[in-house]
């Protein structure tokens, strides 16, 4: 039984994963642009991950772009059959590396990033497609998308989407959506401080639709607090160990993705499955989202 197994699992789609999964973007270049100083290095993160019980793994061809794709592709395929990739496409990077959201997000632009992630990633269909709304970059804001989760259902029908996501969304964004097509995830920025989709989450968990916080660990800026620390050194544990398996507690339904192109790392948190956390320490953590 791999380590990770600990974490139990949860239905995304219709297949069930493990809780614990990995987000992929840490292994493309600085600022998530061009190819790792190291490519062997990214490769062999991929497969420990894999070796080690991981079947749920997010990445997009938005990172590098093309490259961390074409990473998990030389490193995993051909796949295990558990193996659940889940992409996002409605952001683009030019060749400068400057973000381009809006044109994104057009019918004829997502058909053509799906079929990207086809090409990259060396798929007949994708497991899970996210649109990722750009309406504002850095938060979710309100607007209809309508327009771009239609043309995303098409691609559904016509069988290169086996499951359809959002990113970046609100709640009534969510309902829109799932009008259009089942939503099966919602992935967001969510963490020990960051607790704005609190609601959303316990929405999410009361229909079995899979909640995914990306910057599980606080992202480049980190989660680092004195007071984390001292309960992390209380557990025995590292700060981003308490971090994950908070969120582990939080709801059944937060599936993990923690970033990270260090194998030292990837052990550490996928160790992180088996912490057990008290209600006291619970309580203690959930009072830093307030402090
Ligand atoms: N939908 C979206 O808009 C969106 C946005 C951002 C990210 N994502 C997805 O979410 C995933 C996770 O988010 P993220 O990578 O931005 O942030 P994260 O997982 O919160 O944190 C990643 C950062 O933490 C470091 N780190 C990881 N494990 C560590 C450990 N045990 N000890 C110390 N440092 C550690 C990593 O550096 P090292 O490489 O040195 O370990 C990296 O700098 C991404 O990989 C991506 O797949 C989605």
């Amino acid at each position: 039984m791999g380590r990770n197994e600990l974490a139990g699992d949860f239905r995304l789609g219709d297949r069930p994963v493990n809780r614990m999964g990995y987000g992929a973007m840490q292994l493309a270049g600085p600022l998530v642009f061009g190819p790792p100083e190291d490519p062997a290095a990214a490769v062999a993160v991929l497969r420990e991950a894999v070796e080690s019980g991981v079947n749920h793994i997010d990445t997009s061809d938005f990172y590098g772009p093309h490259v961390v794709n074409q990473l998990i592709r030389e490193a995993l395929g051909p796949y295990p059959d558990d193996l659940a990739i889940v992409t996002k496409v409605g952001a683009e990077r030019g060749d400068d590396g400057r973000r381009l959201p809006a044109a994104a997000a057009s019918p004829a632009e997502l058909t053509r990033a799906v079929h990207d992630n086809l090409r990259n990633l060396g798929l007949e269909q994708l497991e899970v497609v996210n649109f990722r709304v750009m309406l504002r970059v850095n938060v979710p804001a309100e607007g209809s998308i309508e327009a771009s989760f239609t043309a995303l259902a098409e691609l559904q029908r016509q069988g290169l989407i086996r499951h359809l996501g959002l990113s970046h969304a609100t709640p009534t964004q969510f309902e829109e959506a799932n009008r259009i097509a089942r939503v099966v995830c919602v992935q967001n920025r969510y963490n020990l401080v960051h607790r704005q989709d609190d609601a959303f989450i316990d929405r999410l968990a009361a229909q079995g639709v899979a909640y995914v916080p990306y910057a599980p660990l606080g992202g480049f800026r980190g989660l680092a607090t004195p007071r984390l620390a001292a309960i992390a050194a209380n557990l025995e544990a590292t700060p981003m160990q308490v971090a994950l398996a908070w969120l582990l507690q939080r709801s059944p339904n937060i599936l993990p993705i923690p970033g990270t192109a260090s194998s030292a790392h990837l052990r550490e948190n996928l160790a992180a499955a088996s912490l057990r956390l008290s209600p006291a320490t619970v309580a203690q953590l959930d009072s830093l989202a307030r402090a």
